[in-house]
């Protein structure tokens, strides 16, 4: 059979279908693009052009790794989070759609003007303090994550974006070496899958994203129970926060932010209808 641009991209949706991925034709479209150098524009108005040895020979070697059920943003190397394409690797969690909810609220929270202080704690990709920095120009961001590897990739993505002079990285475990009262503002989206529940994620995420990025202990909340009472310190007297919780975690994500004596206020949905962000204020415990 003729190895055009067609043929190809429909032989490879195909196999994805039959490997259980399920966007198998967006994903093989993806693959085509990267692995034979063309651009969607060429498989829609020049879809029999035949590809050559190496072409062929480079979209299998995606097309294999998919089927494996590695995800695309790992094969890529990239994913787009708000405006940007950022560079993932193992040693991040691909930033996902529903974080933008996180980032969305901030920045209703945080106005343009003045010069505030804001933590993002877990940063993995850098995906939510790039999205803050780069809208917030006057912010100044300190990226906290316990994972130098991690730390290393939300760098490379922050000097990509033309960032780097405007976030500090911290190697650090929850900002515990940050100084008390300081910040105005802290984000955070930590692990929150409860142990048990890892095997059962998808194979993309199960096999290929960090643990260290996903694993929230026995009940999901073991990161909650570390990261609130830093949040609680950090805060500046009326200082905000804002969490990312995992789907029916609201109610004792919200329990565990009064005990830290923080003040929650509100849970804010995603685009899908989940309760995804507890938010609040250091409370007048504190
Ligand atoms: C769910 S990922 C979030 C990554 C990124 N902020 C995002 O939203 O895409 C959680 C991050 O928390 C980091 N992390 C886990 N334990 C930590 C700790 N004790 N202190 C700081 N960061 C930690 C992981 O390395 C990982 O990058």
């Amino acid at each position: 059979m003729t190895q055009n641009l067609v043929a190809t991209w429909k032989a490879a949706r195909d196999r994805l279908r039959e490997a259980g991925v399920d966007t198998p034709a967006y994903d093989a479209r993806l693959l085509l693009e990267a692995g034979a150098g063309v651009a969607r524009a060429d498989i829609l108005t020049d879809p029999y052009r035949v590809l050559s040895a190496a072409q062929r020979d480079a979209v299998e070697r995606l097309i294999v790794r998919r089927e494996a059920r590695e995800p695309v943003s790992h094969i890529l190397g990239r994913k787009h989070f708000w405006t940007f394409e950022l560079r993932v690797t193992p040693d991040v969690l691909a930033p996902r759609p529903e974080t933008e909810t996180l980032v969305l609220w901030a920045l209703e929270r945080v106005g343009a003007g003045g010069g505030l202080r804001i933590a993002d704690l877990g940063a993995g990709s850098g995906a939510i303090a790039l999205a803050v920095a780069s809208e917030r120009p006057q912010a100044e961001v300190v990226a906290v994550d316990v994972s130098p590897a991690a730390l290393a990739v939300a760098q490379a993505n922050a000097e990509a974006c033309g960032l780097g002079a405007r976030i500090t990285f911290l190697e650090d475990d929850w900002g515990a070496s940050l100084p008390g009262g300081s910040f105005d503002l802290v984000l955070s989206n930590p692990p929150y899958v409860r142990t048990g529940a890892l095997s059962l994620l998808e194979p993309e995420v199960a096999r290929y994203e960090p643990r260290l990025a996903l694993d929230g202990g026995a009940d999901g909340l073991a990161a909650y129970r570390r990261l609130l009472p830093q949040i609680a310190r950090l805060l500046r007297p009326g200082g905000a926060f804002a969490v990312e919780i995992g789907q029916g975690q609201a109610e004792a994500v919200w329990a565990l932010a009064d005990e830290q004596g923080l003040a929650p206020e509100g849970v804010r949905a995603d685009l899908a209808g989940i309760d995804r962000v507890v938010f609040g204020r250091r409370g007048a415990r504190n």
